[in-house]
């Protein structure tokens, strides 16, 4: 399975953690910066790792910032991104279980690396229920259509 991650100058501790610990159990793993420590914008991060995932390019997107909130939200702005904003394992089990997200986002600033881990293993091992669940999901996803213009489309 392929993983996007992405992230500012504020989560480059937590990422190198992170990506060898994905990688050992076998995620390959394309990383789409930040590598610095200098002060940046983490929306271009986010968009980066963001329309990976719109295009299929990779499976799931992992994204970091400072509180999770910034990253998320320009991560949300791609179409066809559900990014779930998490700082527990319930809500990002349950990001996949009802919601079929394909990204989640957290905050460097606000969690330890051993939440993260948890967090990310319950959102990569977690099937999307269906059912009325598709319905709800799907209705997300008509709010961003109608809100599309056709020249976006
Ligand atoms: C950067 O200082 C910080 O604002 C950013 O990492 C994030 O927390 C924004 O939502």
């Amino acid at each position: 399975m392929k993983i996007g991650f992405a992230n500012d100058h504020s989560a480059i501790d937590m990422k190198a953690e992170l990506i060898p610990w994905l990688e050992e159990q076998g995620y390959e793993v394309v990383n789409f910066g930040t590598d610095s420590r200098e002060s940046t914008d983490y929306a271009i991060w986010g968009e980066k790792a963001a329309r990976a995932v719109a295009a299929g390019e990779v499976d799931y997107g992992l994204a970091v910032c400072g509180t999770g909130l910034g990253i998320g939200l320009a991560c949300n702005k791609v179409r066809g991104i559900r990014a779930a904003i998490c700082s527990e394992p319930y809500t990002a089990r349950y990001s996949r279980l009802h919601n079929n997200c394909n990204m989640l986002c957290f905050g460097a600033r606000v969690i330890g690396v051993e939440m993260a881990k948890m967090m990310i293993t319950e959102f990569l091992h977690t099937e999307f229920e269906g059912g009325r669940h598709a319905r709800r999901v799907a209705m997300i996803m008509d709010i961003e259509e109608r809100n599309t213009k056709s020249e976006d489309r």
